[in-house]
């Protein structure tokens, strides 16, 4: 924090002062480069994924996904991790059986321009992640593909103080990582617009026993 005060680079974070780690892409770089660590990251994110608080469950009940329509979703940075060729060939193999023909995998950096066009993007712990200069390519990325009503949907902690503990700690932990943090909703508010003028945070809903909120943003039209 004296070192790079303010910084939103990822090679200037705790993590990569500790580990003395120069390279640009920072923590997911890190573990991009190094299979032992990047199995145990998957396997810490696949424990994460079963606390009750962060149960799919509250995903799959706690949004009005009717409303929707037939629609397709694209989930980005989804499952086990980084969308990355190994990782999709592997999702295939393990897909459950009832699920072939609705679901596919595709490889993808979000950082490059999304190329499927459809009606809703998911992005599941992906956004706190990333400081605001990154997320806002991501999300412009995903603009890219987007027309006028369609949405993301953001899974993501909205810090509703930063005075309480357990969010507190969490934001620091993204901090002390990436560089990052968890944001509140007026700090959602905000970087959708810095993103693009024609985003809207259309709700935010909190579904009970969930840890985070569902943030529905929806590309409108300008004034
Ligand atoms: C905290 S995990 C969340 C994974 C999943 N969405 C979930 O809910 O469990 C963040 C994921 O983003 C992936 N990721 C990081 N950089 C990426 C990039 N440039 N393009 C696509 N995925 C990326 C990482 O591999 C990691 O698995």
């Amino acid at each position: 924090m004296q070192k790079y005060p303010h910084s939103q680079e990822l090679n200037e974070a705790w993590f990569a002062v500790a580990f003395d780690y120069k390279e640009p892409g920072g923590f997911f770089q890190y573990l991009a480069e190094r299979k032992e660590p990047q199995k145990r990251f998957f396997g810490a994110m696949k424990c994460v994924g079963m606390a009750p608080g962060v149960d799919y469950g509250h995903l799959a009940n706690g949004y009005d996904w009717r409303k929707l329509g037939k629609a397709t979703v694209v989930d980005r940075g989804g499952s086990a991790g980084h969308d990355f060729k190994e990782t999709v060939e592997a999702s295939e193999k393990t897909l459950p059986a009832q699920f072939k023909g609705r679901v596919s995998f595709q490889a993808h950096d979000f950082f490059n321009p999304q190329p499927l066009r459809t009606e809703v993007y998911m992005m599941r712990h992906i956004c706190h992640c990333w400081p605001d200069k990154y997320l806002i390519k991501i999300l412009q990325q995903t603009v890219l593909a987007m027309d006028h009503g369609s949405r993301m949907i953001v899974v993501e902690t909205v810090v509703p103080s930063r005075r309480d503990g357990l969010y507190r700690s969490m934001d620091l932990f993204m901090f002390s990582m990436l560089d990052a943090q968890d944001r509140s909703a007026e700090e959602w508010s905000k970087i959708v617009v810095a993103a693009d003028p024609r985003l809207r945070v259309a709700s935010i809903e909190k579904p009970t026993g969930s840890h985070d909120a569902i943030i529905d943003i929806v590309l409108g039209q300008l004034n």
